[in-house]
């Protein structure tokens, strides 16, 4: 049987605005911005309801090691849901204000048709943003191009999700590829993984 399988590398870290100020050369996407400590209590992962955890996920040296096979069972046996092997980022109240996700993650070559990150929870709809990888082009949902050739390579991705202003904004190893409004307020949370 064919072993196909979908895998994320990844570090994170956020970082929430406390006060906005406009600049006008941004050096970095995270100027301005305040680190937020996180924590392993802040981690809540999200696994093929019937294996164990360590069958799809391993911490070494700060490095995360997510992945998921096609033929994986959803995270509850009563969901339909696609697989998926991801971090939840529990215990912070991004429903105000502006906050920052900051990740590297490495996509090896075979992984496709997968999210790799994204903001859950809106006014309409479940999700606020979905960052896919495509054949080692990263894709708002299945649409809009935000990246290409992304396999095999560590990238640094950063998402600022202005919710009072309603905007989303997601950088590339340090720039801008891609903005676009919201999907309103909502219980929103961070997620990344596979
Ligand atoms: C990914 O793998 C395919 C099949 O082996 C190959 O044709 C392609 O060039 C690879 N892409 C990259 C970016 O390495």
């Amino acid at each position: 049987m064919e072993r196909s399988y979908s895998l994320l590398l990844l570090f994170l870290a956020l970082f929430s605005l406390k006060s906005f100020n406009l600049l006008c050369s941004a050096a970095d996407p995270t100027d301005g911005f305040t680190p937020v400590p996180l924590t392993e209590a802040n981690f809540v992962l999200q696994k093929p309801y019937n294996v164990p955890l360590n069958e799809r996920c391993s911490y070494e040296d700060g490095v995360r090691s997510l992945w998921v096979y096609a033929t994986d069972k959803p995270q509850d046996p009563s969901s339909n849901t696609q697989p998926r092997t991801e971090v939840r980022i529990t215990g912070l109240d991004c429903s105000s204000g502006v906050w920052q996700f900051e990740g590297y993650g490495f996509v090896p070559n075979g992984t496709s048709g997968v999210t790799v990150a994204q903001i859950h929870g809106a006014f309409h709809g479940a999700t606020t943003l979905i960052l896919r990888i495509y054949d080692g082009n990263m894709r708002y949902y299945s649409g809009d191009l935000v990246a290409t050739d992304l396999y095999d390579k560590w990238f640094r991705l950063n998402i600022i999700h202005d919710v009072d202003g309603g905007r989303l904004t997601v950088f590339i190893d340090g720039e801008e590829r891609y903005s676009t409004h919201d999907q309103g307020p909502g219980d929103l949370y961070f997620k990344c993984g596979v």
